[in-house]
């Protein structure tokens, strides 16, 4: 399957700035070996959707509610989304996770509400830096798949530290390259062959410089990337390692 690099804008970006990166990727897209994603601020998505009309370049959201609709001001539904021109949502991101405190079940819950609006879902697991020094991480990310994918999941899996988020510090080579194994596991262990060809994602201080030792490792199928998303010659130098 192509490699996958999704942008994560998080609470960044303006008008401007989307339409810059849209004449940039568009320009790109066709001579790499992998997707694109981008998933800007919700305010940004029906500008960067037009704007990536005609091209392979994809754009998300970076949430949605568990609803389909109703009383929940302030949320975004997945269908809202999908109506802006989204064909992605990134789901259980850790900062959602910390900053919200979404739980394996609500993220399990967006997942089902996202695909039933015609979403593909990334979803983030991960563990923090005291689960990782207390050797925990194997387990950590175990239940996290296990609580936050319903049964016949077939979207996407973002394997993503916390402690790797924002850092500029990654894992090992050997780290990334075991816990991808792991997942692949389970993955395959629970959803048979739609498991073993699902993409599986790093994400955490993916930048120009690391893209290629990481992006390349076995069971490795893209980026989640964030802040080296933001300028269109990083994350298109991301993009260029992966080989096909
Ligand atoms: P980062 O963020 O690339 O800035 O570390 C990754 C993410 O949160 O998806």
């Amino acid at each position: 399957m192509r490699g996958l690099v999704a942008g994560n804008w998080k609470m960044n970006g303006d008008t401007a700035g989307a339409l810059q990166m849209a004449v940039a990727v568009r320009e790109a897209a066709p001579a790499l070996a992998c997707d694109l994603l981008i998933c800007p601020p919700a305010t940004l998505l029906h500008t960067l959707a037009n704007a990536l009309v005609g091209t392979t370049v994809a754009v998300g959201g970076q949430d949605c509610h568990a609803n389909a609709k109703g009383a929940h001001t302030g949320d975004i539904s997945a269908a809202m989304l999908h109506d802006a021109g989204a064909g992605w949502v990134i789901l259980g991101h850790s900062e959602r996770r910390a900053d919200h405190g979404e739980t394996d079940a609500l993220v399990r819950a967006k997942t089902v509400t996202a695909t039933s609006a015609g979403l593909s879902a990334i979803v983030c697991v991960g563990e923090t830096e005291s689960q990782r020094v207390a050797g925990e991480q194997i387990a950590v990310v175990g239940a996290q798949l296990a609580g936050s994918l319903q049964d016949g999941f077939e979207g996407v899996i973002a394997y993503e530290p916390v402690w790797a988020i924002g850092t500029g510090r990654t894992p090992t080579e050997a780290d990334v390259a075991a816990m991808h194994a792991f997942i692949r596991g389970q993955l395959t262990q629970r959803f048979g062959a739609a498991g073993s060809a699902m993409r599986i994602l790093y994400g955490g201080s993916v930048k120009p410089s690391n893209a290629a030792a990481l992006l390349n490792l076995p069971e490795v199928g893209g980026a989640l990337v964030g802040g080296a998303s933001l300028q269109a010659a990083d994350f298109l130098a991301i993009a260029s390692a992966v080989r096909g």
